[in-house]
């Protein structure tokens, strides 16, 4: 499966593929106590930044496994800049069903939750990677404010309401499904202009360097509206956290 380009592009100057600042990183590796003689499995691990983070922060060791090879590699050379390359690994990879070949401390997928068709399913794989009283965390959007309108349905990124929680009703599915909820911390206003502003500038600096380039009436298209999908909408009904389960 190879990941649309556009994604490879809009996110060019980000290190953090989700809403969290490097701030919300470091709070919730201090919130999951990290210890040195922790390891840890981070499933669609983006450009690495987080392994890397509390590798450096923490001394954890880990691996993280992604499916698109840019990100790979910018994990890789990510590692080596923190001087944690002897702590992570870095694997290109499906990470659908994957498994590690030995049980770890934490396991994680953050924003990527369709790996496992959503996040109970997601939560099953995570189990199936993590030590006894292991910690699996999962980064996903819910809705701070249910839209009753089909422009701010679709300007947050949904076909329709169904397709993402309330934050109550994701909790809850999690919990029935048999899972302590033990810590999250949110996405804010900041941190996803962070996340979703950038990626404008990225657009437009890639737009103005390679005018004859084929994605760029896709990517002019997504410029013109994307600013007035995003304060109209995203900005006001999406919500994002990271939520850490322990297995009851
Ligand atoms: C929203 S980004 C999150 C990246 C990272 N977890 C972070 O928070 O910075 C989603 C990531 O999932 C990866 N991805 C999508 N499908 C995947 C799959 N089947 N297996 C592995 N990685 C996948 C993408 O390449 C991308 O890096």
């Amino acid at each position: 499966m190879a990941i649309p380009r556009r994604f490879t592009i809009a996110e060019s100057s980000h290190r953090i593929l989700d809403p969290f600042t490097p701030a919300k990183v470091a709070d919730l590796g201090n919130a999951l106590g990290l210890r040195p003689d922790m390891s840890m499995l981070d499933l669609a691990c983006g450009k690495g930044e987080t392994l890397c983070q509390w590798a450096r922060a923490h001394e954890i060791t880990g691996t993280g496994v992604d499916i698109n090879p840019p990100f790979v590699a910018a994990a890789v050379a990510r590692a080596a800049q923190l001087g944690v390359a002897h702590q992570v690994t870095f694997i290109e990879a499906d990470a659908t069903g994957y498994v590690s070949d030995e049980p770890v401390d934490v396991v994680s997928c953050m924003g990527a939750t369709w790996i496992g068709g959503g996040p109970i399913g997601t939560l099953e794989l995570l189990a199936r990677s993590l030590k006894p009283g292991g910690i699996a965390l999962i980064g996903d959007c819910y809705w701070r404010e249910v839209p009753t309108i089909p422009e701010a349905i679709r300007g947050s990124f949904a076909q329709s309401v169904e397709d993402f929680p309330t934050l109550w009703g994701l909790i809850e599915a999690v919990q029935h499904a048999g899972w302590d909820l033990v810590e999250m911390v949110h996405a804010d206003e900041h941190s996803w202009d962070r996340y979703v502003a950038a990626q404008w500038f990225n657009i437009r600096r890639f737009i103005d360097a390679h005018p004859e380039d084929e994605m760029v009436p896709e990517l002019r298209a997504e410029l013109d509206t994307a600013a007035g999908q995003y304060v109209r909408y995203q900005r006001r009904y999406l919500g994002w956290g990271a939520f850490a389960f322990m297995k009851r």
